[in-house]
């Protein structure tokens, strides 16, 4: 008798073992970036109209943009089924902690797309809103949730001398604000190559070498270095989640998406079909990915590069900022794409 109880547990915790490793490799096999955008009804995840805090440049639907189809895709991962995202549920994991998105205005596009997310799910719970310098903080009070943003367009810091503003590819004491942080979601990479009056730096430091200009490429890749030789130094990964955002793309040529004549994202109402961006990838996602590779510590790749790329109907053009007059082939609609990487988030945690 007792022989045969112990044979059933035996043969039970083997069958137990056994299905938790087919669906343990499953999970590992299941590339979250590798898909296609799917039309579902049920899509977006919120109205905007439900997320009263969306600033206006993300506002696509109240600035007039007419069509809405670009709200009704679902990314479908090739090998399994994204989690639909739940509010709730992440919340409730999150309870008592603290999330910081760190980088420039693609980082506050995912901030405000969270923020939606979250907020919608529990429209009654209250929330607070504040800024503290660069950093913007938004609460969910009965959850004890922050949801933050650190504008923070190098990682690296820009600093006032005599000489003018130095951006120091050595230099990270902009992450005294990242300390104590639970999840954080670092990005840089559309400032790299900026020029003229928006530049906001006039000198370049690498080492004790002060430069009137280098290769943004290098440069990027240097302050990339930098942050993670930060990472490896600072986090406790049984304390902090780190991931970073990915490259996120732009659309300004339709020669890439196999329709030259168009100059702009305006007009686009559909993703591009299949699982490839005619155009390829943009170099920094190679820099990008090798800098990742050489970090010891654990930090993950939101790989969204390409399910944007797919994306040429997703950007505000004319209905974001700068009205009419306004070209926005960078930022994304709200709702939109960033709630896909949110999504994406999700079922990484
Ligand atoms: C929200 O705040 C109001 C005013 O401070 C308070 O009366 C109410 O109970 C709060 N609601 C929840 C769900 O905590
Ligand atoms: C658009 O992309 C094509 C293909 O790579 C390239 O030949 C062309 O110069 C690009 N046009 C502009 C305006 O950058």
């Amino acid at each position: 008798m007792s022989e045969r109880v112990e044979r059933g547990f035996f043969l039970f915790f083997f069958f137990l073992l056994l299905a938790l490793k087919v669906r343990g490799s499953g999970y590992e096999k299941c590339d979250f970036f590798s898909g296609t955008w799917v039309l579902d009804e049920s899509y977006p995840l919120y109205q905007p109209s439900t997320c009263p805090f969306i600033e206006r440049e993300f506002r696509c639907e109240a600035n007039g943009r007419p069509d809405l189809i670009y709200t009704h895709y679902r990314w479908h991962p090739l090998a399994c089924n994204l989690l639909r995202f739940d509010g709730r549920d992440f919340l409730e994991k999150m309870r008592g902690k603290s999330i910081m998105f760190v980088g420039d205005s693609l980082s506050r596009n995912q901030w405000q797309s969270l923020t939606c997310l979250l907020h919608s799910a529990v429209p009654n719970s209250n929330y607070t809103l504040a800024r503290v310098g660069d950093v913007s903080i938004f609460t969910f009070t009965e959850y004890r949730v922050k949801v933050m943003l650190d504008r923070n367009v190098y990682l690296v810091d820009v600093v006032k001398e005599k000489i003018g503003r130095v951006l120091k590819l050595d230099s990270i004491e902009g992450s005294k604000l990242w300390q104590g942080i639970d999840m954080l979601i670092f990005n840089t990479w559309h400032w790299w190559y900026r020029r003229g009056p928006t530049q906001p730096w006039d000198y370049i430091q690498v080492g004790n070498k002060i430069l009137k200009d280098m290769d943004r490429m290098n440069a990027f890749e240097e302050a990339l270095k930098t942050w993670a030789k930060w990472v490896d130094t600072n986090v406790d990964p049984t304390k902090v989640k780190v991931f970073f955002q990915g490259i996120s793309p732009s659309h300004y040529n339709g020669s890439l998406w196999n329709e030259p004549s168009a100059k702009s994202c305006i007009r686009q109402k559909t993703p591009v079909s299949g699982l490839t961006y005619p155009g390829g990838l943009p170099p920094a996602v190679a820099v990008l990915k090798g800098v990742l590779g050489t970090i010891k510590k654990p930090v993950t790749l939101l790989d969204i590069t390409t399910l944007s790329l797919l994306r040429k109907d997703g950007h505000p053009s004319i209905y974001g900022l700068g009205g009419a007059a306004g070209m926005d082939c960078s930022h994304w609609c709200l709702a939109g794409v960033p709630d896909t990487w949110n999504e994406i988030l999700y079922n990484l945690i």
